[in-house]
């Protein structure tokens, strides 16, 4: 009986400890420069990313994502899949699109969907691209659009989830002329597919970090053990020079805990006008 009493109370802490690390978001801010460092003038793409919201199980409300966000710079919002898998949440995505708008990026708002979004029936899908839509939000799947920053050309391609086998890495680049190529898909693992493609930064979530990163990265293992064995399983990386960034997501799927990793929203400070070839990351608690 007192052995059982304790393994209660240790299972208990754990669960209490594990949820409290889906409380701590972290701010990753990412800047790509050259790597001189000799300040020539360069234009900037401020671009907020916000992954796997999964609104059945997030822990930062709207609010408090806005207090987070409210004095950054943003100019472009990516949104990079795993908003929800249920029908009745999608209500719950309405005040964090209010939140995205209050933040004012002057070049929109771009949506990518993720595997779990595709689980909806239909019906339910068209609802949330709608709810999307309604709230100024530009979907991609398997197509681009183009912005002006400054006078420069930059492609926002978006590739659809490649977990579900939605992508169209050819399509989603029809019509791309010459200029700074993004891309925003959900699951990393299409960059090995990319090889030969030309991109100069793609972002994408869809591991969680692991979510449970210990004593392995659990949500990963079954996702994909390619990406694993390369340890490719959040933050930056290059593959074939080309640099790409894994999110460890906003939200949590199956259990709302996290062990080893944290929620996290990223800002990629972009510099248009010359090659990336340095990165400097520096992370803030918040
Ligand atoms: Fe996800």
């Amino acid at each position: 009986m007192i052995i059982l009493s304790i393994i209660s109370i240790a299972f208990i802490l754990f669960w209490y400890r594990a949820n409290k690390n889906t409380h701590q978001v972290m701010l990753n801010q990412i800047r790509l420069s050259d790597s001189e460092g000799n300040g020539r003038p360069s234009t900037e793409l401020n671009v907020l990313q916000v992954s796997d919201m999964h609104l059945e199980r997030i822990s930062i409300t709207p609010e408090e994502l806005y207090n987070k966000l409210k004095n950054e710079r943003i100019d472009l919002i990516a949104l990079t899949g795993d908003y929800l898998d249920k029908k009745r949440s999608i209500p719950k995505l309405v005040p964090y699109l209010k939140v995205f708008n209050q933040l004012n990026a002057k070049y929109g708002i771009y949506v990518v969907f993720g595997n779990h979004d595709y689980k909806l029936k239909k019906n339910d899908f068209t609802t949330l691209f709608k709810t999307f839509e309604n709230y100024g939000c530009k979907v991609l799947q398997n197509h681009n659009e183009t912005i002006f920053v400054k006078g420069k050309q930059v492609n926002i391609i978006g590739i659809d989830d490649h977990y579900s086998n939605r992508s169209d890495i050819k399509k989603s680049f029809v019509g791309v002329e010459k200029g700074f190529d993004l891309v925003l898909t959900h699951d990393p693992s299409i960059i090995l597919q990319m090889k030969d493609i030309h991109f100069n930064y793609l972002l994408s979530g869809h591991f969680h970090g692991g979510q449970i990163h210990w004593p392995k990265p659990f949500h990963l293992a079954h996702m994909s053990k390619e990406m694993m064995d390369m340890n490719m399983i959040k933050g930056l990386h290059y593959y074939h020079g080309k640099p790409f960034y894994i999110s460890e997501g906003l939200g949590q799927t199956s259990l709302n805990i996290r062990i080893g990793s944290r929620p996290e929203i990223t800002l990629h400070q972009i510099l248009l006008d010359i090659e990336l070839q340095k990165v400097e990351k520096t992370l803030t608690a918040i």
